[in-house]
C-alpha cells in the first residue's frame, strides 16, 4: 500500500486523487470532517513503510526540523531542535473532560465537554492549512492481540509521524487491523500553525494556545499547539494512560505508567518486576538496568507503560502498548545506561533538544566526551564557558525497542508476562527509605497512594517541588483518583492474595547532609532487586518497622559495592521522626481527594499513625 489522497480533498496537485486505503466508514467519516474543520492542503494515509520514513525525514531536513546526524556515527538518524517554548508536558493546559466535574476531579483541569468542543473547534477551524493533513492509525500492543488495541491519530505535522512508526506498531499492519469497522481512539492532533500562501514555515511550528485534551466516555483526544512528544504523540500518554485507564476502570484491568524488567536469576528462574516512578525519576534507566550483582541478569520489555490483566490462572500479566523508548537524553551514558546507549547506536533514532557536535554527532550533559565546542539546543554556539547547559534537561531520543540488545524474546508476545512485584519509587531527598516492602496488597496501595516525588523538568512547574504523585500517575488519571485508588483496592479484593504481586516502594535519591546521593543507583539498584527477589522467594530478612518491612545494610548482598557503609545505613534508615513530619502532608492531600477516598486506604493511615507513635 502507498500513501494516498482521499477523495473529496483537493491537494495542490488537484485533481483526481487515489482511493483511500481503508472502507472503515466510520474512520473515513471522520477524517472528512476533520479535513472539512481543519482545511489542509491535502490529506495523506501514513502507511509506516521505509519509503515513507526516508520521504518524510527528507522533507523535514529540508523545512529545517530536522539536521540529518553524521551517518558514520549515528546512521539514519535525526536532530530536531524545538520552539524554546514547547519542551516538555503541559499539564496546567491538559484537561480531562469528563461528562460531569467528578468524572475527572480533584486532579484534573475539567471544563464541560461541548464548551471544550466547541472552543477547540474554532481553533481546529482552518488550523492545517497549507500542511499536509496525515491519518495515522496504530495498534498499542502486539498487533497478534486478539482484541488489538487501535487508534488513528490526524495530525500534521511530519515530525509526529516519523516518531509515531517509532513508538507505535504504525501504519499499514495497524488500518488492516481497522477493517470495516473495529473501533479506534480518535486521537486529533494539530500544532496550529496554519500557512498563509507563499508564507514560509518555520522549523517548529507550534501556538502559544495549547490544549491537550481528553474525552474519556467517547474514548477521543484532541490535543492543539503543540509539537512536544508527550503532548503530541496520542499513543503514548494520552492513550495509554489516560484514555486507557479510564477503560481499565470499565474492564477490570489497569493501565499504569510502568518500566516492565525481567530479572533472571543465577539459578536461571525469572522473574518480572513492573515499577512506576515519576516522569525523569529512572523508569528508562531501571528497564534496562545492566546487573552489577554477579549471576544476575536483565532483560527489558518496556520503559514507561504497563497494561495489566488478570489471566486464566489468576496471576496479573503486564503488556508494553509501546514500540519505542522515548528517554531522557541527559544523565544517559555508557556506564549508567549502556543498553540505552546501544539501541541509539543502532540508529533509526530521532533526538530532540539535545546539542550538535562540530562532527555531527549528539551530546547532553553526563555524556561521555569533552567537547570544545556545540551547537546548543536552542540553536546557538557553546563552549565550555557556556552559562547554559547545551541539552535541555528533558532533550529525548526516541528510538525503536527493537534495537534494544537486553530486549526480553517475550517483548512482543500478546499474552505479557506475569508480574511478581511491583515497584513504586520517586525522588526524595529525605525521609523514604531505599526500599521497603509492604505488608500486603491493601497496604501497598496505601504506598502508591501516598507516593511524593520532586518535580523534575519533564514538565512544566518548578523544579523541586515535592507533591503527591500516587502510583506516578498523577499527571495521566484519566478519571476521579478516589476511583482509581478505589479501583487498586478492588484489585486486591477480588484476586487470589497468593497470586498477586508483592508491593514495595523505593527511593533511589535519598541524599546525605552535603546533597550527594546515598546510593549509587543505576546497575547497583540490581542489589535492591535481588533482595525484593528473595523476599518473594522467602529467603531475604528483614525489620519489620511503622512504615514496612526494611532491610538492613546486613540484609543485602552488598559484596563488592564500592560505598562508604554508613551511606548505605543513611540511606535505608527509618526516623520515625521524618515520617511524623509526613502525616500532616498525607493528611492534607487525603482531604484534596476527598470523600471519594476509600475507606481501605483511610484504614491503612490510622494504622501508620498508630504504629509510629508506638502504639
Ligand atoms: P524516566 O523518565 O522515568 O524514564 O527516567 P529516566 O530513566 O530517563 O531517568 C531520568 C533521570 O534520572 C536521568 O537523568 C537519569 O540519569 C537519572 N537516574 C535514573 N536512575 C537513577 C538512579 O538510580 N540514581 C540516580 N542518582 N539517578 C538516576
Ligand atoms: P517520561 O514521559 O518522562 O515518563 O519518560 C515522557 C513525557 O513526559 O512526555
Ligand atoms: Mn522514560
Amino acid at each position: 500500500m502507498t500513501s494516498a489522497t482521499i477523495p473529496g480533498v483537493d491537494g495542490p496537485t488537484g485533481g483526481a486523487s487515489a482511493q483511500p486505503p481503508t472502507q472503515h466508514k466510520e474512520l473515513l467519516a471522520w477524517v472528512q470532517e476533520i479535513a472539512e474543520l481543519t482545511q489542509p492542503a491535502r490529506v495523506v494515509f501514513a502507511d509506516g513503510s521505509e519509503e515513507e520514513w526516508d520521504r518524510l525525514t527528507a522533507q523535514l531536513v529540508e523545512a529545517g526540523t530536522f539536521k540529518q546526524l553524521n551517518p558514520d556515527k549515528k546512521p539514519n538518524s535525526f536532530l530536531a531542535l524545538s520552539d524554546p517554548t514547547d519542551v516538555a508536558r503541559v499539564e496546567s493546559r491538559t484537561y480531562i473532560c469528563s461528562r460531569t466535574p467528578e468524572g475527572a476531579g480533584p486532579t484534573n483541569n475539567w471544563i464541560d465537554p461541548t464548551e471544550m468542543r466547541a472552543t477547540m473547534s474554532e481553533l481546529y477551524r482552518g488550523s492545517m492549512r497549507g500542511r499536509t493533513m496525515w491519518v495515522v492509525p496504530f495498534c498499542m500492543g502486539p498487533l497478534g492481540a486478539e482484541d488489538p488495541k487501535l487508534g488513528v491519530e490526524i495530525t500534521d505535522s511530519e515530525y509526529v509521524v516519523v516518531s509515531m512508526k517509532v513508538m507505535t506498531r504504525m501504519g499499514a499492519a495497524a488500518l488492516e487491523k481497522l477493517g470495516t469497522d473495529k473501533p479506534f481512539v480518535k486521537a486529533l492532533h494539530s500544532v496550529g500553525a496554519p500557512l498563509e500562501d507563499g508564507q514560509a514555515d518555520v522549523p517548529w511550528p507550534c501556538n502559544s494556545t495549547k490544549y491537550i485534551t481528553h474525552f474519556p466516555e467517547d474514548r477521543e483526544i484532541w490535543s492543539f499547539g503543540s509539537g512536544y512528544g508527550g503532548n503530541a504523540l496520542l499513543g503514548k500518554k494520552c492513550y495509554s494512560l489516560r484514555i486507557a485507564s479510564a477503560m481499565a476502570h470499565d474492564e477490570g484491568w489497569l493501565a499504569e505508567h510502568m518500566l516492565i524488567l525481567k530479572l533472571i536469576s543465577p539459578e536461571n528462574k525469572s522473574f518480572y518486576v513492573a515499577a512506576a516512578f515519576p516522569s525523569a525519576c529512572g523508569k528508562t534507566n531501571l528497564a534496562m538496568i545492566q546487573p552489577t550483582v554477579p549471576g544476575w541478569r536483565a532483560e527489558t520489555l518496556g520503559d514507561d507503560i504497563a497494561w495489566m490483566r488478570f489471566g486464566d490462572d489468576g496471576q496479573l500479566y503486564a503488556v508494553n502498548p509501546e514500540f519505542g523508548f522515548f528517554g531522557v537524553a541527559p544523565g544517559t551514558n555508557w556506564s549508567s545506561n549502556p543498553n540505552a546507549m546501544k539501541t541509539v547506536e543502532g540508529g533509526n533514532t530521532v533526538y530532540t533538544n539535545v546539542a550538535l557536535t562540530d562532527d555531527g554527532d549528539v551530546w547532553w550533559e553526563g555524556l561521555e566526551g569533552d567537547p570544545d565546542h556545540l551547537i546548543d539546543w536552542k540553536g546557538h554556539d557553546w563552549d565550555r564557558e557556556s552559562e547554559e547547559k547545551a541539552a535541555h534537561p528533558n532533550s529525548r531520543y526516541c528510538t525503536p525497542m527493537s534495537q534494544c540488545p537486553t530486549l526480553a524474546p517475550e517483548w512482543d508476545d500478546p499474552k505479557g508476562v506475569p508480574i511478581s512485584a511491583i515497584l513504586f519509587g520517586g525522588r526524595r531527598k529525605t525521609t523514604v527509605p531505599l526500599v521497603t516492602e509492604s505488608f500486603d496488597w491493601q497496604h501497598g496501595v496505601f504506598m502508591g497512594a501516598t507516593l511524593s516525588s520532586e518535580q523534575t523538568a519533564a514538565a512544566e512547574g518548578k523544579v523541586g517541588t515535592v507533591r503527591r504523585d500516587p502510583m506516578a500517575m498523577i499527571p495521566f488519571i484519566g478519571y476521579n483518583v478516589g476511583d482509581y485508588l478505589g479501583h487498586w483496592i478492588n484489585i486486591g479484593k477480588n484476586a487470589d492474595a497468593q497470586k498477586l504481586p508483592k508491593i514495595f516502594y523505593v527511593n533511589w535519591f535519598r541524599r546525605g547532609a552535603d546533597g550527594r546521593f546515598l546510593w549509587p543507583g543505576f546497575g547497583e539498584n540490581s542489589r535492591v532487586l535481588e533482595w525484593i527477589v528473595d523476599r518473594i522467594e522467602g529467603r531475604a530478612d528483614a525489620v519489620a518497622t511503622p512504615i514496612g518491612n526494611v532491610p538492613t545494610a546486613a540484609q543485602m548482598d552488598l559484596a563488592g559495592l564500592d560505598v562508604d557503609a554508613n551511606d548505605v545505613d543513611e540511606a535505608l534508615k527509618v526516623d520515625v521522626e521524618e515520617w511524623k513530619k509526613e502525616i500532616p502532608l498525607i493528611e492534607e492531600w487525603f482531604e484534596f481527594i476527598g470523600d471519594k477516598l476509600p475507606s481501605g486506604i483511610r484504614d491503612e493511615f490510622e494504622s501508620l499513625k498508630e504504629r509510629l507513635s508506638g502504639e
